[in-house]
C-alpha cells in the first residue's frame, strides 16, 4: 500500500526512481510523483492515476538531469486521489520533499499546531505535515538526518518516510515504523524502496530495517540509527530471485505468469524440507521440538486469500495433529479478548509479510505471551521479523494484486508445518508421513496438467462474461476453494460472487438460485464421509431452479455428469490435496474473465497488494 522509492548516486535519478515505481506500482495507483535535486533547489512532478499519467506528464515536462531523487506510487487514505494530494509533499521553501506511507494517527493535533503557527498546507495529506514540521526543525539544526529523528518522535501511527532535501543535494534519508522499508547497496550509489523489487535492477544487496529507524543513504554510505540516534544492529542479506522474476516475461498479465508458475512455486516450498525416507526438517523455523510439543492450540490468522488458505489448512491441521485450530481474519482477532498463553501457537500468513491487520494481530498475540509462527513469502518482511518461527514459502514474488501462487504455496507450507507437528508429536506415523509427503510431490504436476487445460476454462470465462453474479459452492475443504473462486471474481471482475458451503445452500442462499445463474460447484472426491454423494444433491438442487451448473470433479466420478451443464476435470488425489487443483481453474476462469470485461487484471480498482494500514 503505497510504493516508495530513494535514489543518490550516479545514474539519472528519474530513471532510477521511475523504474522502481513500474515495480511498486502494485502496492497502490491513485497517484504517482517524483522529486528530484537540481542546483540547490527541487523540481517534482506528480499526476492522479496510474503511473502511465505521469509518463505523459514527464514526456510533456521534462525534468532537468539529477542524481539523487525520490518517488512515489499513491493508495490513497488521507485526501482525494487527485493531482494537489499526490506525493511528494513540500515545505513552503520548496526546499524539502517527503514521500510518505502508512497514516499519521496525531496528524490532526500537528496539521492544528502548524497552521497556528503560520504553515499553510497545500493538500489534505496527513504527510504534508512532516515537510512543514522538517521545515521548523531544520531552523534548529542543519543536519537533515537529526531533523527526521526528531520529527518521528512526535508522530504516532504507521509511517514510512522518504525525504530529500535541495540544500543536502547527496543526501536521502528514510524513516519507518510499522510500514516497510528496506535498503539497497549499490557501488558509488544507495537505494530505499518499499520493498527489494524497487532495486532488484540494480542490486540484490539488501540491508533489513527495523522499526523505529532511521536511514541516511550517500552515494558512499548507509548509516541506520534508532529515532535517538543511537547507531543500531543491522541485517544485510542477498535477495535469491533476479529481475527477470519481477517481469511479466511475455505475459499479457503477471497474473497470467503467476498462475502459470504455480508448479515451480509449490516446488520450491517443498524443495529441501524432507528427506527421502519422508523426514521433515524445518531448519529455518526457529522454534524448538519442546517448543512444539507444548502447543496445544493453534490460532490461524491472516487477511484475504491468505485466511482461505489458513482455512483450507485447519483440515489438515487438525486431521493429521489432533491439536484445536481455529482460523480467524486477522482484523477481528484482538479485538474478541482471545484467551491465549504460552501453550497457543499462533500461525500468522501473509504474503507480503507487511499486512497491518495480520501484524497488529502478532503483536498482541506475542504480549498475550502465546508462540507466533508466521508463513511468510518476503524474505525480511515485518511480519516474519516480529515473529518467534518463520516458514518461508518461496514462491518468488508476487506482483499482480489478486494472489495466486501465494495462496497455493500459503496452503503446502501450512501442510509442511502440520505434518512436522505431528512428526515431533508422535499424532502419525512416520511411515503415514512419508505417503503423504509423497502424495503431495505429485501436486506441481497437477496443477500442471490443470493449466494444460486451461482452454475450456478460458472458453466458459469468455461464454459467461456476461453474467453479473456467480455462486460457487464446496464441502470440506472445497468451501474455502469456493470463497477463494468468488473472491478472485470480485477482485478482479467486480461482479458479485459468493462461496457457500454447499450444506449451507438449502438454510438461505438458495434462494438466490434463479434461472440461468452460473454455479460452480466443487466435487470432493468419493469414499469420504458421503460428502461426494451430499454435494452431487446439491448440484441436482440448484439446477431443478434453473442454475447453469459448472462442476470440477475428479477423474472418474460420472455421478455428477446428468446434472452438469460444463464438467472441469480434476486428477485424482487426497481429499486435502484437492484444493491445489480446483484453485486453479478458478484462477484461470477469473482472469479470463476480467480480461474479457477489458479490466486491468494485475491492477484492479480500490485494491493494493500490500495492506500497510488498519
Ligand atoms: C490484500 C490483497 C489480497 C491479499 C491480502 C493479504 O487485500 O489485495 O490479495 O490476499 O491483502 O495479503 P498478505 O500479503 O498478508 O498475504
Amino acid at each position: 500500500m503505497c510504493g516508495i522509492v530513494g535514489y543518490v548516486g550516479q545514474r539519472s535519478a528519474l530513471d532510477v526512481v521511475m523504474s522502481g515505481l513500474r515495480r511498486l506500482e502494485y502496492r497502490g495507483y491513485d497517484s504517482a510523483g517524483v522529486a528530484l535535486v537540481d542546483n540547490g533547489g527541487l523540481v517534482t512532478a506528480k499526476k492522479a492515476g496510474k503511473l502511465l499519467n505521469l509518463d505523459a506528464e514527464l514526456a510533456a515536462r521534462p525534468l532537468p538531469e539529477s542524481h539523487t531523487g525520490i518517488g512515489h506510487t499513491r493508495w490513497a487514505t488521507h485526501g482525494a486521489p487527485n493531482d494537489r494530494n499526490a506525493h511528494p509533499h513540500l515545505d513552503e521553501s520548496g526546499r524539502i520533499a517527503v514521500v510518505h506511507n502508512g497514516i499519521i494517527e496525531n496528524f490532526a493535533a500537528l496539521r492544528a499546531e502548524l497552521e497556528a503557527s503560520g504553515h499553510e498546507m497545500q493538500s489534505d495529506t496527513d504527510t504534508e505535515i512532516v515537510a512543514h514540521l522538517l521545515h521548523d526543525e531544520l531552523k534548529r539544526t542543519p543536519d537533515l538526518s537529526d531533523a527526521v529523528r526528531a520529527v518521528c518522535q512526535r508522530l504516532e501511527g504507521a509511517f514510512t518516510l522518504v525525504i530529500c532535501d535541495a540544500d543536502h543535494p547527496d543526501v536521502v534519508v528514510g524513516a519507518r515504523r510499522n510500514s516497510p522499508l528496506v535498503v539497497g547497496r549499490g557501488e558509488g550509489e544507495n537505494f530505499l524502496g518499499s520493498d527489494v523489487a524497487a532495486f532488484i535492477e540494480f542490486t540484490r544487496d539488501a540491508i533489513e530495517l527495523g522499526q523505529d529507524q532511521v536511514v541516511t543513504i550517500t552515494p558512499t554510505d548507509v548509516v541506520i540509527t534508532d529515532f535517538f540516534g543511537e547507531p543500531v544492529e543491522t541485517t544485510e542479506y542477498h535477495v535469491d530471485w533476479d529481475v527477470s522474476a519481477a517481469e511479466k516475461g511475455g505475459f499479457e498479465w503477471f497474473m497470467l505468469k503467476e498462475i502459470d508458475e504455480q508448479p515451480q512455486a509449490v516446488a520450491d516450498t517443498l524443495l529441501g524440507r524432507h528427506s527421502s525416507d519422508g523426514r521433515l526438517q524445518l531448519d529455518e523455523m526457529r522454534l524448538s521440538d519442546d517448543e512444539l510439543r507444548e502447543v496445544d492450540r493453534i490460532i490461524v490468522v491472516a487477511c484475504g486469500t491468505a485466511s482461505y488458505a489458513a482455512l483450507v489448512a485447519k483440515y489438515a491441521i487438525e486431521h493429521w495433529t489432533r491439536i484445536p485450530c481455529e482460523v480467524e481474519l486477522a482484523s477481528e482477532f484482538r479485538y474478541r479478548d482471545p484467551i491465549l498463553d504460552r501453550s497457543t501457537l499462533v500461525v500468522a500468513i501473509s504474503q507480503s509479510g507487511e499486512t497491518m491487520d495480520t501484524l497488529m494481530a502478532i503483536r498482541y498475540a506475542r504480549r498475550q505471551k502465546a508462540r507466533v509462527l508466521s508463513i511468510c513469502n518476503t524474505n525480511g518482511s515485518t511480519i516474519p521479523r516480529e515473529s518467534d518461527a518463520v516458514l518461508y514459502t518461496h514462491a518468488g514474488p508476487e506482483i499482480a494484486v489478486a494472489s495466486t501462487k501465494g495462496f497455493l504455496s500459503q496452503v503446502v507450507a501450512c501442510y509442511l508445518l502440520a505434518l512436522y507437528i505431528a512428526q515431533v508429536k508422535g499424532t502419525k506415523y512416520g511411515d503415514e508421513i512419508a505417503a503423504i509427503l509423497q502424495e503431495i510431490e505429485k501436486i506441481p504436476a497437477g496443477i500442471q496438467r490443470m493449466l494444460d487445460e486451461g482452454d475450456q476454462v478460458r472458453k466458459l470465462a469468455t461464454e459467461l462474461a456476461g453474467s453479473r453474479s456467480i455462486l460457487f459452492l464446496g464441502r470440506h475443504v472445497g468451501y474455502p476453494v469456493a470463497l477463494e473462486g468468488a473472491l478472485k471474481l470480485k477482485e478482479l471482475a467486480y461482479i458479485h460472487a459468493e462461496g457457500f458451503a454447499a450444506g449451507e445452500l438449502k438454510h438461505g442462499p438458495i434462494a438466490v438460485v434463479e434461472e440461468g445463474l452460473p454455479v460452480f460447484v466443487i466435487v470432493p472426491p468419493k469414499g469420504r464421509d458421503q460428502l461426494q454423494e451430499k454435494t452431487v444433491s446439491s448440484i441436482q438442487e440448484v439446477r431443478a431452479r434453473g442454475a447453469r451448473t459448472i462442476v470440477l470433479v475428479e477423474d472418474g466420478d460420472d455421478d455428477v455428469v446428468p446434472y452438469a451443464d460444463h464438467v472441469i476435470r480434476l486428477p485424482k488425489v487426497p481429499t486435502l490435496l484437492q484444493p491445489l487443483v480446483a484453485t486453479v481453474p478458478l484462477q484461470i476462469f477469473a482472469c479470463e474473465f476480467a480480461s474479457q470485461l477489458g479490466h486491468d487484471v494485475d491492477q484492479p480498482r480500490n485494491l493494493a497488494k500490500s495492506v500497510t494500514v488498519e
